[in-house]
């Protein structure tokens, strides 16, 4: 009996009607002259004496509910004037239209996963830098003829001022306040002094890495990069390339075999099937010993990619500008794919 009363409980608490006719309906249903409170009551005579003082408790909860709900529900009727609701004429009409990540924020944050899920940690730091972390650390001593790679944004009035033309001075400061073992990655914005085109732009995003610890070695690299490569683009075909960075000895560029399926593949990859994605190499001695760390102890291998270029070919995208000019038209169409 009293698990019964205790259903009509639930029930009485979730009735909802601004129907005037249908809350007199519950009201006499319960409340009536034949109503279940009647019968309830009358039920009473029959419980058991150790159950009597629980059957009572609950049945009146149970008319306390009824009277309350009622009362309240009358009551709203009478705000309104007796009128129906009227939905709230300055709110945005439906559909109300929802918003999605920007692409270059989905490329970023997949990136991520795929480093955090091997243990790098996130790092980040300002986008205006001095000349130390920017270049001098990273074995660029003034008037060093590579800084002219970077086309630098410099503050007028302090020539020690810059606009970060790499996150590597991240990765610089990282060094600075830890000891290996290092795993880390910095997103974030970079800056350089070009003409925007199709294919280059004076403000982008980089993702660079750092794993420094006891005897790290090239193969350490290719292995990282063939987990990441797979995990992203689905293919862990790459080659590395001898180049020349100036914080990386022996350094490489990556390339990644994208096919020659299309003619698409053709014109993008200029024939070759394969494309360029980043920069990587063994971290130089030097630029450790300038972050306190020691060379002779420790060795690392760092690398670095331009977001936008990544998003540029998982997406086909042709024009670096469509990321920046915020037309509703390019961005929605990437809704869903995070
Ligand atoms: N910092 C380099 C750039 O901005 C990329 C890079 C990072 C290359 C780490 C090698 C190692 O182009």
């Amino acid at each position: 009996m009293i698990e019964k009363i205790k259903e009509h409980l639930s029930e009485v608490e979730a009735f909802q009607s601004l129907d005037s006719k249908e809350i007199e309906s519950f009201r006499v249903k319960y409340a009536g002259k034949k109503g279940l409170l009647n019968d309830f009551f009358a039920a009473f005579r029959d419980v058991p004496a150790d159950q009597k003082k629980e059957f009572g408790q609950v049945l009146n909860t149970l008319k306390n509910g009824v009277n309350d709900k009622v009362k309240n529900l009358q009551a709203q009727i009478q705000n309104q004037g007796g009128k129906q609701l009227i939905p709230d004429p300055t709110r945005t009409p439906f559909p109300i239209p929802s918003g999605n990540r920007h692409p270059l924020s989905i490329v970023k944050n997949r990136i991520i996963d795929i480093f955090t899920q091997i243990g790098f940690t996130v790092s980040e730091g300002p986008e205006i830098e001095d000349d130390w972390h920017n270049f001098s650390a990273l074995n660029l001593p003034e008037y060093h003829p590579a800084r002219d790679m970077q086309d630098t944004f410099f503050v007028q009035t302090n020539p020690d001022i810059l606009l970060r033309t790499h996150t590597s001075s991240v990765q610089v400061r990282y060094m600075e306040k830890n000891q290996p073992p290092i795993r880390t990655i910095s997103p974030g914005r970079v800056f350089r002094n070009e003409a925007i085109s199709a294919r280059a732009h004076c403000i982008f995003h980089q993702i660079e890495g750092l794993y420094i610890a006891k005897e790290v070695s090239f193969i350490d690299l290719k292995q990282t990069l063939e987990y990441f490569t797979a995990s992203l683009f689905g293919n862990s075909k790459i080659r590395l390339r001898p180049s020349y960075f100036p914080f990386t000895e022996p350094s490489a560029e990556v390339d990644i075999y994208w096919g020659l399926e299309t003619e698409t593949d053709y014109r993008i990859t200029k024939g070759t099937g394969w494309l360029e994605i980043m920069g990587c190499g063994m971290v130089d001695p030097n630029v450790l010993k300038n972050c306190g760390i020691d060379p002779d102890e420790y060795s690392g291998f760092a690398f670095g990619m331009g977001i936008e270029r990544i998003a540029m070919l998982l997406y086909q995208i042709s024009d670096i500008r469509l990321f920046f000019e915020n037309d509703i038209r390019f961005l929605k169409q990437f809704k869903g794919t995070l």
